[in-house]
């Protein structure tokens, strides 16, 4: 495998990715760790190290390092990116210094020195940076392979010690070659054994399940949603029976969900414990206004159903994904922006502390669980549901949830949802949902000026919800939407479209 030393760069995930796309298992670790604890709490060998980039400038004096003898200790091939060629450079001895203006974006790059790096490269290519530093002096023994339009220096090399730098940023998209670059270092470089699959992965995974649960029960929480449904086919096809689904209708569901739900598990062969708690979450949230306030009620009311109808529990499964993972664990520590969310309650860190948690999708990106769930016959049109948050509908209902407000979103969310399916749209969108405002505006019904609820619809893409532009839908279809909306939801004068991207706003509206 290849360890990527994580320095805090928002690109740092999909480096691993990227790698993974080429067969390589890569495994993200904090720059604090130590070797033995990166040895240790990996069951792959080490074959190569990527030092990602970072926000932080080497020049500071608290900004994150490691040391030379880190460096050095694994004897292995490594490759700096951005703020790691910095780092790299700067611990060799080389000098840096803040540039008059900061690189970025797309920039053109041209080959200076022949480097096994830039095999099956043309001589000039564009490549993305992002930096303000730069290396002006480099490293004794090192030497200058590329050079970017602005005379920067743009990669460097020591082939005796087996380290490769690179300012720009391989693994994005907008990197022309980018995919060449990274398996020249990987497989040209490193020599690492091409061999990992995911179907392979999550085959060694099922040792691993098995020895953990023995005969014990695992439950878990279902939505219906991707991860869930893809977790519990994998689980239940190794765990049979002794697996408990346990779906909670939070009465906080789009329109005929949970049967939509209980029977893609039926056609599945998985029998979920269905648990109507809707009453309970209506009540609870009688009267609250306040957005957090809301999330906040819901995912105690969740925790407690859920325990409540659980029992016992001898090991819970969890859909954690990797981002998850790194995120609780990098750099930048827990983030600060992380919605109140429910799986990091006292309950749940309780049976961390047991040892009670199961997380086999912890080393996972989202699109390995859409390949996973493919693998295992999960139907596409489960497969590319959009993303549903937990708190539902509660966030996409401006102040107070009632029944009443739940009825006309869950009428006008789903006529947005069927008129893009209908024209092959679902899929090309992100999130599409409608919201429900708080205020009325007036209309007029027949001849009478009439005063009622207002609906806003919005749709994104995203690659991976971070950052979201609004969809360019067309206006005969958005047309179409409006009036259906108007014409077959009682209570409903009038209809927007929301035209903000993520950010400055986010997805969803509370
Ligand atoms: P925002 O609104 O933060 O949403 O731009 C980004 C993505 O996260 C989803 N989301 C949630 N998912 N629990 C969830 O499971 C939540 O509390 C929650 N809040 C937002 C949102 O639907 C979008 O896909």
């Amino acid at each position: 495998m290849i360890a990527i030393i994580d320095f805090g760069s928002q690109y740092t995930q999909l480096i691993a990715r990227r790698i993974r796309e080429l067969g390589v298992y890569a495994e993200i670790f904090p720059y604090s760790i130590s070797k033995e604890e990166l040895l240790n709490s990996s069951k792959e060998n080490v074959e190569g190290i990527v030092f990602s980039g970072g926000p932080a400038s080497v020049l500071d004096e608290d900004s994150p390092k490691v040391s030379l003898d880190f460096v050095k200790s694994f004897d292995v091939p490594i490759l700096g990116i951005c703020y790691g060629m910095q780092l790299l450079s700067y611990l060799n001895g080389g000098k840096l210094e803040k540039s008059l203006f900061r690189e970025y974006g797309y920039t053109g790059l041209r080959i200076i020195e022949d480097s096994i790096l830039f095999k099956g490269v043309p001589r000039e290519i564009v490549v993305w940076m992002s930096h303000g530093d730069s290396v002006v002096i480099p490293p004794n023994n090192f030497r200058v392979t590329s050079v970017t339009e602005n005379g920067i220096i743009a990669s460097l090399e020591n082939t005796n010690e087996r380290i490769y730098l690179v300012q720009f940023h391989p693994e994005v998209y907008h990197t022309q070659y980018g995919k060449e670059i990274l398996s020249n270092f990987v497989f040209g470089v490193c020599n690492a054994t091409k061999g990992w699959s995911l179907e392979r992965f999550m085959k060694e995974e099922e040792e691993i399940i098995k020895k953990k649960v023995g005969n014990k029960r695992v439950v878990m929480a279902v939505s219906g949603g991707v991860d869930s449904t893809v977790m519990a086919v994998y689980l239940s096809k190794i765990l049979g029976t002794q697996l408990l689904p346990i779906f909670v209708n939070t009465g906080l569901l789009r329109l005929n969900e949970e049967n939509e739900v209980i029977g893609n598990f039926r056609s599945l062969g998985i029998e979920v414990k269905y648990v109507d708690a809707s009453d309970e979450f209506l009540f609870a949230l009688k009267g609250v206004k306040d957005p957090e306030e809301k999330r906040k009620i819901i995912g105690k009311k969740f925790i407690e159903v859920f325990f409540r109808e659980a029992g016992d529990i001898e090991i819970l499964a969890q859909g954690t994904l990797y981002p998850d993972v790194i995120e609780t664990s990098s750099v930048k520590g827990p983030s600060a922006t992380i919605k109140t969310h429910h799986n990091r309650v006292a309950e749940i860190r309780k049976l961390e502390k047991e040892g009670k948690i199961l997380e086999p999708f912890r080393f996972l990106f989202k699109d390995e669980i859409r390949a996973l769930g493919r693998v295992l016959g999960v139907p596409e049109r489960i497969i590319n549901r959009h993303p549903f948050p937990g708190p539902g509908l509660a966030v996409r209902i401006m102040g107070e949830v009632t029944k009443e407000k739940l009825d006309i979103l869950r009428k006008a969310d789903y006529i947005f949802i069927e008129e893009l399916r209908n024209d092959n749209l679902y899929e090309e969108v992100w999130q599409a949902f409608a919201v429900l405002m708080s205020d009325k505006a007036v209309g007029v019904m027949g001849d009478e000026r009439s005063y009622g609820n207002v609906i806003a619809i919005r749709a994104v893409t995203s690659v991976d919800g971070m950052t979201a532009d609004w969809a360019r839908l067309p206006h005969e279809f958005l047309n179409r939407v409006a009036n259906r909306i108007v014409r077959e939801v009682p209570g409903v004068t009038r209809v927007v479209y929301d035209i903000t991207s993520k950010p400055p706003a986010t997805i969803e509206w509370e």
